[in-house]
């Protein structure tokens, strides 16, 4: 049996934050699959396309090349050579990446990578479609969720922390508008798979999660 975990959910249910601290504690490497389609979304911003052409960004997906590496245990992702991972949580970049991960070809491109990734070594897998599409076989799937008020609130606290303020209602109503678009895709939506585990984190604390997934692994790998 394989030893991989594939966490999916909606965004800000804090996917990253529990995969990074679970891959610590059980020897996994954390791979953000999010940052992956963010790398895509910033080739395709700087090349002025819109999400909304399909052709265009199909067409421009064989000249993007995504990466990652590893510095310190951090995952560093790398667009065409160029390290861009600290552009990836711009709001513009976010947007672009969810409305252009709808398109079949962007899809398949970071589905091989990912699976590529996967086959080199054990990991914690983290997105919308992970033990759905890229890793059917998993050892262990998570589908992480918390309520839409809740997830909203944490970014809102997440922004202020980093000095950027923006109204909570409009942290709420974009969360709602990428719950639609990553659920009703037609190619790979946001769903849990019939044989993950649904942790639901709106009164759990990070450490209550990341401890759940932590019982649950061992318990499969008994
Ligand atoms: O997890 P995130 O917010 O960084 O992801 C950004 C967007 O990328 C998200 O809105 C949908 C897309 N995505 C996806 O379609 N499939 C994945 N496995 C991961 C992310």
């Amino acid at each position: 049996m394989n030893r991989n975990i594939a966490v999916d959910g909606p965004a800000g249910a804090g996917k990253s934050t529990v995969a990074k601290q679970v891959a610590k504690k059980l020897g996994l490497v954390y791979v953000d699959t999010g940052a992956m389609y963010r790398a895509m979304g910033i080739y395709f911003l700087r090349l002025g396309l819109s999400s909304e052409d399909e052709a265009g960004i199909t067409k421009a997906c064989s000249s993007a090349e995504v990466s990652i590496a590893y510095e310190n245990g951090a995952q560093q992702v790398y667009l065409n050579g160029e390290n861009v991972t600290g552009s990836l949580r711009e709001e513009a970049v976010g947007n672009m990446a969810s409305c252009s991960s709808v398109y079949p070809a962007v899809r398949r491109k970071m589905t091989e990578l990912q699976q590529a990734l996967a086959a080199k070594t054990a990991v914690i897998m983290d997105g919308r479609d992970i033990g759905t599409v890229v890793l059917p076989d998993a050892a262990l799937k998570i589908y992480l969720t918390a309520s839409v008020e809740e997830r909203a609130r944490r970014r809102y606290v997440e922004l202020q922390e980093k000095g950027q303020s923006c109204p909570y209602e409009e942290i709420k109503k974009d969360i709602r508008e990428r719950d639609q678009r990553d659920m009703n895709r037609e190619t790979a939506p946001l769903r849990q798979a019939e044989d993950a585990v649904l942790v639901d984190a709106t009164e759990l604390s990070i450490d209550q999660v990341v401890e759940r997934i932590f019982l649950l692994y061992q318990e499969r790998m008994k």
